[in-house]
């Protein structure tokens, strides 16, 4: 069986994992929690997974944290929410569902609170759970999940996602002294349409979280509508009066749903930085066939450009994987399936680099400046059992503004992470035969500005 297992990203031993949960740097180390079903390689059952790091790149797989409680109020999953430090004392916020109606979803979904022991291993939940249960009037709900929680003053803030069917997303926003007793104050955003400043914004907004650039702040959303996700945006505008006004709207990551339900942490450096679950691109049979699912991305530094959009950059830690170099002469001579690229060049037309390359498969990053298109084209990626994998193109819209290119690209078996100027990013997944292990560059000499390329070694 061809071994599509990515070895520098980081994802569970075995079984099911998708969003990043209550990641955290807490005494020093980073802890990142995650969404995993342990019992399978398919989304169900929601426990928490675990695992710490030092260096933001090795990491150590810890015991499960948070296991759902029969017949009680997170019986049927325990789904995606944070962790902050209350004084000292580790407090996760986290959506508890139980398999009941309310507010015109088809189960119940409510706040629930757990306090963590001093490594976060052990989590009691707090007798008063749940904490906070969706707002009364409103009786339409496409859900009402994933917390994000801040200080302010003397005070706590929490948004929580939902949105109204059939007409749009709305974050409610609530205060709190203890974390504990909650009171609900007003929607912090709310939209009565699906489409804002050119980009979809669905009808339901999941992990939301709000990132604060000073004068400006970015709301994360992870949005889907009645049919399914569509991926990852941000807003970018004001908060104030603890209200957001949206002014702008882009869509996070080019691969769409490859790059969902994304969540950051703050460092005590000062670095902000996102883990994002990158889906996979292959049908549930596989999955049960391999018998693991979702792949964490690379822990990307988010910065805001002066044009008020964001910036992604893997984080610098990552070099100490590099391994053996290749120069713009030895291209031909690169032959692996975990790669780092860095290219740089002043495109007059259509520039490639092709990944995973054999006689038969080839997975295309292209850019063309004539259309302002950046992407990962999929169509031959593999070339046997493509039926059960999809094959599509991962584009989007983006121009360059001084007229030269620099990809960053990750290749890890099958994941594919894409940095365009730190300004557009592309994330995406691909199956090919394990032999595909070349790489070709298409642009003209004099185009191609810069190239190295690294082999990258693996973390376990
Ligand atoms: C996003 C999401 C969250 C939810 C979790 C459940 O991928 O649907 O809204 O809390 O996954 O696993």
């Amino acid at each position: 069986m061809p071994d599509h297992r990515p070895r520098y990203h980081f994802l569970p031993e075995r079984n099911w994992m998708n969003d990043p949960n209550g990641v955290i740097q807490w005494r020093g180390r980073y802890h990142l929690f995650y969404q995993h079903n342990p019992h399978g390689a398919l989304w169900g059952n929601m426990h928490w997974g675990h695992a710490v790091s030092d260096d933001l790149v090795h990491w150590e797989h810890f015991p499960i944290a948070l296991t759902p409680t029969e017949g009680d109020f997170d019986e049927y999953g325990c789904f995606s929410g944070c962790i902050v430090d209350n004084d000292g004392v580790p407090t996760m916020i986290y959506t508890g569902t139980q398999a009941h109606p309310t507010n015109g979803m088809p189960y119940a979904q409510h706040a629930n609170v757990a306090i963590g022991n001093e490594e976060l291993t052990a989590w009691r939940k707090h007798a008063g759970n749940p904490v906070i249960r969706p707002p009364d009037d409103y009786h339409n709900l496409m859900g009402f999940r994933d917390h994000c929680v801040w200080r302010e003053g003397d005070e706590w803030l929490q948004i929580i996602g939902a949105g109204v069917n059939g007409q749009g997303g709305v974050i409610f926003l609530y205060r709190s002294d203890d974390l504990l007793t909650w009171e609900y104050l007003h929607p912090l955003c709310q939209f009565d349409a699906v489409v804002f400043d050119g980009v979809q914004v669905g009808t339901m907004w999941e992990c939301p979280q709000l990132l604060n650039f000073g004068e400006k702040h970015a709301l994360l959303l992870s949005v889907m509508d009645e049919k399914g996700g569509i991926g990852t945006v941000y807003l970018i505008g004001s908060y104030w009066d603890r209200r957001f006004e949206p002014e702008r709207a882009f869509v996070l990551d080019f691969g769409r749903m490859h790059f969902y339900a994304p969540q950051a942490l703050t460092a005590d450096d000062g670095r902000i930085m996102l883990w994002g679950w990158i889906t996979e691109g292959r049908d549930d049979a596989l999955l049960v066939q391999a018998g693991w699912a979702g792949v964490m991305s690379l822990p990307r530094v988010v910065t805001l450009g002066e044009d008020d959009r964001l910036r992604f950059a893997p984080v610098q830690e990552l070099a100490q994987l590099r391994g053996r170099e290749f120069g713009r002469s030895n291209v031909p001579a690169i032959q692996s399936s975990t790669l780092e690229i860095y290219a740089v060049f002043k495109p007059t037309e259509r520039i490639e680099i092709a990944v995973r390359c054999s006689e038969r498969e080839r997975t295309t990053i292209f850019y063309d400046p004539k259309c302002a298109k950046l992407g990962i084209e999929r169509g031959k990626s593999v070339s046997a059992g493509s039926h059960q994998h999809d094959l599509t193109t991962l584009s989007g819209n983006y121009s360059l503004t001084d007229g030269e290119l620099t990809l960053h690209i990750f290749v890890d078996q099958s994941v594919i992470e894409v940095f365009a100027n730190g300004e557009a990013t592309v994330t995406g997944r691909v199956y090919p035969h394990p032999d595909s292990l070349g790489i070709a560059v298409n642009a003209r000499e004099e185009e191609l500005i810069h190239f190295t390329a690294w082999e990258l070694n693996s973390i376990w």
